[in-house]
């Protein structure tokens, strides 16, 4: 086919046919939307994440207010994490039974229809902020998948639909599955942070729950942003451990991991637009540099490379129209 008989920009002539013809498109359930939970705060208080424009930390009620909203937006998941009150050298908050995350959940599950997923970690509840157990001065892992499979238990116990592990030590998807399946939870999905990388984009994430490492850093866990051999070990590992799905995070500078794992594993796959791509495109649409368009466009990107479902702070941008 040559020109003039073919023309690409017949194709493209009205925003109708462009419509017709797009290739990739967002959906309301394709997303799924991060929230915190702060358990010092009471009644209606929320407040605002000054690292991340627009997003707040919670209080219970005031949470659940907004989760609600958002239900009737179209919204049908939601991600929750979990600011303490109390931290300690074992996270112990971590897995409470009354514990601040163990409420929103059961808040959630008796009060929205939404699927509630839950982030599996220690770093908020650690005293070094670290995502396990440290002796001596190693962040140890097989000490720490004891204490993973109990806050997944927990969260398991309170409701939670989904339990998304976010520790990055080998081997939790095997110990939480065998904990949560011996408890009888063996409908619990377990959706596994599988390519997590030590990200410099997670910054303002770490401001907003106050989980950033007392000392040192988080890449002898997380993966090196070089790699992408490794990320398809660690898919295939948490797959083979028992993972129902499987995360990249981030997401806009990791495309190709999102691609490459989503063609060589076929399994239902997620990626975290995380809180540094969030607020480097707020920033740059408050400095006047960008248009909100790039919202879309960046999500769109996602999806086209491959994600299933989008774990992102502009879920409630999409589902009002706004973007
Ligand atoms: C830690 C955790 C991180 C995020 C979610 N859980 C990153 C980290 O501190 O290493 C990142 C979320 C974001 O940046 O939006 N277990
Ligand atoms: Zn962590």
């Amino acid at each position: 086919m040559q020109f003039p008989i073919t023309r690409m920009r017949r194709l493209r002539k009205t925003p109708q046919i462009r419509n017709i013809l797009s290739e990739t498109k967002l959906n309301p359930e394709d997303f799924i939307y991060p929230m915190y939970f702060k358990e010092d705060l009471k009644d209606n208080e929320k407040e605002h994440i000054d690292t991340m424009p627009g997003q707040y930390r919670y209080s219970l009620d005031a949470g659940i207010e907004e989760a609600k909203k958002l239900e009737e937006l179209g919204l049908s998941s939601v991600l929750i994490f979990g600011i303490p009150e109390k931290k300690d050298d074992k996270g112990s908050s971590a897995y409470e039974k009354d514990g601040i995350v163990q409420r929103a959940v059961r808040r959630l599950k008796e009060e929205t229809d939404l699927i509630v997923i839950t982030d599996v970690c220690m770093c908020q509840y650690t005293s070094h902020g670290h995502c396990g157990i440290i002796l001596k001065d190693e962040i140890v892992n097989d000490e720490t998948l004891e204490y993973l499979s109990k806050i997944a238990l927990s969260h398991a116990e309170a409701g939670a639909d989904m339990v998304a592990p976010s520790d990055m030590m080998d081997g939790r998807i095997d110990a939480i599955r065998e904990t949560l399946d011996a408890n009888g939870y063996d409908n619990t999905i377990i959706m596994s942070y599988a390519a997590k990388y030590a990200s410099a984009f997670y910054a303002p994430f770490r401001e907003a729950v106050s989980s950033a490492p007392s000392f040192g850093d988080r890449k002898t866990y997380q993966m090196n942003p070089a790699n992408i051999d490794e990320a398809l070990r660690e898919a295939e590992l948490d797959m083979i451990e028992g993972a129902d799905i499987l995360m990249v995070k981030p997401a806009i500078a990791y495309l190709d991991v999102i691609k490459t794992i989503k063609e060589e594993f076929k399994m239902p796959t997620a990626a975290y637009q995380v809180s540094g791509e969030y607020s480097m495109i707020k920033a740059g649409m408050e400095a006047g540099y960008i248009t909100e368009e790039i919202i879309y466009e960046s999500l769109l990107s996602i999806k086209r490379a491959g994600a299933d479902l989008i774990i992102s702070h502009f879920a409630p941008d999409f589902l009002k129209g706004k973007i």
